[in-house]
């Protein structure tokens, strides 16, 4: 069969990876791609927001099954208007999708069917948000109500701040009109957790779960990132709050979707706290974790094409999904400057060495072709995955692996999986 992957980034790396894994495809599209998933796929130069571009290509080429990536695209509503032109595709339809793409409506959905989250209120008027804020305690969340790159969410530790944020967010439109809306929630303490799972409108069967590293420097210092590494599994995730989490928080969501008639498809990715009071839901999003789809998917036993189609089909119930019982980590390698501004176009050495070893990966993000090779092309250029027995291997087997990369301006976190130590 033949597969079309809509993204451009390591996650979408890591997806046409596990799809070629696939005895069943025969040829990978990628659109737009980059230069690492050209080794699986052919690249196409269309955007992931060029709908009917997207759906003309499809079907010219008799393309077998969509898978999309990204969030822009979901929650603009490719998933329908791949549908409405007979087309299979993979992720939520844009009234599902929503999930992600509106934070005042995944917390009323969570208030209304009591799946434990941080208390909050939604606000349309910044001047009612200050009113609301001077009362508060501190330190407070704010959250733009859109999609917002990941860098939509502020904590503020002192009145001043917040009123900084609410300013940012709502007047000046740092987000644009992902700030026409705001949540303004209790801030939680605790470990976090994101677990990955798959969904056909009723069942969900959640993947092995993950810890991302979202601050640009070592020991979470530093500004925030689209993630600087990721692990698999959680130590924290044990089997008490995995148990917890199925019962109160993903089948909940998924039968809530459904009672407010938006069957959700696709991935719901949990970003959890496990907080003193019991695990609860930081945010969703509709989509795999980019770079949590870097440590889970190498982990991935069973064929992900298998899966995607159960889930478009409403069989997920019939699938055993199963993972390796080992570890990974991802070491993002990042430009020097990133998430601020970064040089690009430097050239890329060593990434043959991946080549020839097993359970070593290097998933491509802000890479392109130059005329001696592959250069840098992004703020985050790499992650570097290894696995291994238990995450301390992996951990050293990733770091290894990172040096066998060399740009000019190459920066990565030295502490990604530290946390295990302390598990
Ligand atoms: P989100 O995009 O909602 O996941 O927020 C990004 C990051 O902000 C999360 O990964 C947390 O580290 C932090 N965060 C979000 N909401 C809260 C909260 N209510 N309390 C504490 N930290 C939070
Ligand atoms: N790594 C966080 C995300 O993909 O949203």
């Amino acid at each position: 069969m033949k597969v079309l992957i809509v993204g451009s980034g390591g996650r979408e790396h890591a997806i046409a990876w596990k799809v070629a894994q696939s005895p069943r495809v025969d040829k990978i599209y990628c659109a737009p791609g980059n230069a690492g998933i050209e080794e699986y796929a052919e690249c196409v130069d269309i955007k992931a927001m060029e709908f009917d571009a997207l759906a003309a290509f499809a079907k010219e080429k008799g393309i077998d099954l969509t898978v999309v990536g990204m969030d822009d695209p979901l929650v603009g509503g490719i998933v329908d208007v791949f549908e409405a032109q007979g087309l299979r595709v993979f992720g939520p339809r844009k009234n599902a999708a929503i999930l992600e793409g509106s934070k005042a409506f995944s917390k009323d959905l969570m208030k209304k069917y009591n799946i434990p989250t941080a208390a909050y209120e939604n606000f349309t008027d910044p001047q009612a948000a200050l009113e609301y804020l001077k009362t508060s305690k501190f330190p407070i969340v704010l959250k733009a109500d859109g999609l917002a790159l990941g860098k939509g969410v502020l904590i503020c530790n002192s009145y001043e701040e917040a009123e900084a944020g609410v300013r940012e967010i709502m007047t000046d439109k740092k987000f644009g009109s992902a700030g026409n809306c705001m949540v303004i929630e209790e801030f939680m303490t605790g470990r976090e957790v994101s677990v990955l799972s798959y969904v056909d409108g009723k069942t969900i069967k959640p993947m092995t779960s993950a810890q991302d590293h979202k601050r640009a420097g070592d020991g979470d210092t530093g500004l925030n990132t689209g993630g600087m590494g990721t692990f698999s599994p959680s130590p924290f995730y044990t089997e008490e709050v995995d148990e917890f989490c199925r019962k109160y928080i993903y089948q909940p969501t998924v039968d809530a979707m459904a009672a407010e008639g938006r069957e959700f498809k696709g991935i719901i990715f949990f970003g959890l706290m496990l907080t003193e009071d019991g695990p609860k839901v930081l945010e969703y999003n509709a989509r795999f974790g980019d770079p949590e789809a870097q440590v889970v998917l190498p982990r991935m036993k069973t064929d992900i094409v298998d899966v995607f189609e159960a889930c478009i089909d409403g069989t997920l119930d019939q699938i055993d999904l199963q993972f390796e019982d080992n570890a990974a980590v991802c070491v993002v390698l990042a430009s020097d400057g990133y998430p601020v501004s970064y040089k690009k176009g430097y050239l890329i050495e060593g990434l043959d060495a991946f080549k020839e070893k097993d359970g070593y990966y290097v998933f491509h993000a802000g890479t392109a072709k130059g005329k001696d090779g592959i250069v840098t092309n992004g703020g985050r250029v790499l992650g570097v995955t290894a696995t291994g027995p238990n995450l301390k291997a992996a951990r050293k087997n990733a770091y290894e692996a990172v040096d066998w990369v060399k740009f000019e301006n190459k920066y990565y976190r030295n502490d990604i999986g530290k946390a295990i130590d302390e598990a």
